[in-house]
């Protein structure tokens, strides 16, 4: 897979960027890398291959891709509709949307939420992003595949609140440094910049899976072929939360993004892009990993660990092993870095205009808050795993607010924003789809499928 051509396929080419406002994306190509960038991230690598081997793989793999389809597309089209249409920080743009509708401004309320829910996320996401940050100077060190049990790497790293502190704080600082920079300068360079070598390092990895392993059919079939009998109603949710996740939505964070398409009518097209492409790597990080776990004849469904516990102890029974652990985790790193990006963007546009302060001071304000979150976090996984919140460890506890209660809300929200309060031509000129069946799909689809779905998910997780 090649990003030049699933975006050509997407129909979105350079062509489109005439008129360019101050403070936009320069054309509707930057924005697909951003919002794939921020799309694409821990979710993918880390996360996707675990919970599919944990759930058996190819029946699961297919309801999620179901479920990004049928529900994380059409709301992250409408995400990107509202931003594009209301501005930059979702509180104010679902209020804008709403008022220019004749609906209630308490609407902005949901993209408040959205705000406060995103720089929660980052807090944890920090401290998980640093876990990658350390994985890649261990590997490129030799350490990781000297050592002679994976486990205990993983286990010194997760106990010392001092490495964990201190890449998360190298990590978070990375973030606020090119969010600080401004939107062209800062998020639009670094996705050109980081996006192809992502996608360079990926296929290098899955390449040398292939010729190098000889358990990469082996390792497509366990995600490709379907075995319905794995399949568990808990993982039908799991499926469909994670569908949201990993497309960012719910979080206001394609709102801001949308906010800088150049034009309206894009809204549509540029998603399914984005949708393709982060589904795409999912897909292609598993086959990058499987065939490394199964050709040492490890387990598939080691859960969290699978990253960061199997894969290096695959990686260092491989020849190269060193070379290609540092590249792996070097891609985990760069995944995750346009995602943190992408989170701190909403947080930092709402600080600048509720404070009216500069958008240096904003992101380093947000950041630093975030900072002081993952230090909570990561203290929760050593020193203070005794500490309970409503029975779980802070780290749990954080991690169930965002994803299993926030992120369901938050797309509930916006789906029934976007399909019942939104006006029709607000939604078809935004779009782009005319007002013809895929139109009529799209709206359907925010109207009654995405509800009754993620009703469904929060039920669930409550
Ligand atoms: N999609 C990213 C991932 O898969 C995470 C992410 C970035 C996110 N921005 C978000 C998740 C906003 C929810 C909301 O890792």
């Amino acid at each position: 897979m090649s990003t030049t051509e699933i975006v050509a396929a997407a129909g979105v080419s350079e062509s489109n960027s005439r008129q360019v406002p101050a403070g936009a994306f320069s054309s509707r190509l930057a924005f697909v890398l951003a919002a794939a960038g921020s799309a694409v991230g821990l979710g993918n690598v880390w996360k996707f291959p675990y919970i599919a081997g944990e759930n058996g793989g190819g029946a699961f793999v297919l309801v999620y891709l179901v479920c990004v389809a049928v529900l994380g597309l059409p709301i992250l089209m409408a995400e990107i509709a509202i931003g594009r249409r209301g501005g930059h920080d979702p509180a104010r743009a679902m209020r804008r949307v709403a008022e220019a509708n004749a609906r209630s401004p308490a609407w902005s309320r949901v993209g408040l939420v959205a705000v406060i829910a995103s720089f929660l996320l980052l807090g944890l996401y920090s401290v998980i992003a640093g876990w990658a940050l350390g994985y890649t100077a261990f590997a490129a060190s030799g350490r990781l595949s000297a050592a002679a049990d994976a486990g205990w790497v993983f286990e010194s790293l997760l106990a010392s609140p001092s490495w964990l502190i201190g890449l998360h704080s190298v990590f978070l600082v990375l973030t606020i440094a090119i969010v600080a920079r401004g939107v062209r300068e800062g998020i639009e360079r670094a996705a050109r910049v980081m996006m192809p070598l992502l996608f360079a390092l990926l296929r290098a990895i899955v390449a040398f899976a292939a010729v190098t392993t000889g358990t990469f059919v082996e390792a497509a079939t366990f995600l490709l072929a379907p075995d319905f009998s794995r399949l568990t109603p808990s993982a039908v949710l799991e499926a469909l939360g994670h569908s949201f996740f990993t497309l960012s939505v719910g979080f206001g964070v394609m709102m801001a993004y949308g906010s800088y398409l150049p034009k309206p009518g894009q809204a549509g097209r540029a998603a399914v892009a984005v949708a393709a492409i982060d589904t795409g790597v999912a897909l292609i990080a598993g086959l990058a990993i499987f065939p490394f776990v199964f050709a040492q004849g490890l387990e598939p469904s080691a859960g969290p660990g699978l990253i960061f516990v199997t894969l290096p102890a695959a990686f260092a029974a491989m020849p190269a092993g060193t070379v290609l652990a540092t590249t792996f985790f070097a891609f985990l790193v760069l995944a995750a870095l346009t995602s943190s990006i992408s989170i701190l963007e909403p947080i930092t546009e709402h600080l600048a205009r509720r404070l009216q302060i500069p958008r240096v001071a904003a992101a380093s304000l947000a950041g630093f808050g975030a900072w002081l979150l993952g230090i909570g976090v990561a203290l929760s996984l050593n020193v203070g795993s005794e500490v309970r919140v409503f029975g779980r460890s802070f780290f749990d506890a954080l991690d169930f607010l965002v994803s299993n209660v926030l992120l369901p809300c938050g797309g509930l929200a916006i789906a029934v924003f976007a399909g019942w309060r939104m006006s029709r031509r607000t939604a078809e000129a935004e779009l782009g789809f005319g007002s013809g069946r895929a139109f009529a799909l799209w709206r359907f689809a925010v109207r009654y499928v995405a509800p009754i779905g993620v009703a469904a998910v929060l039920l669930h997780g409550l």
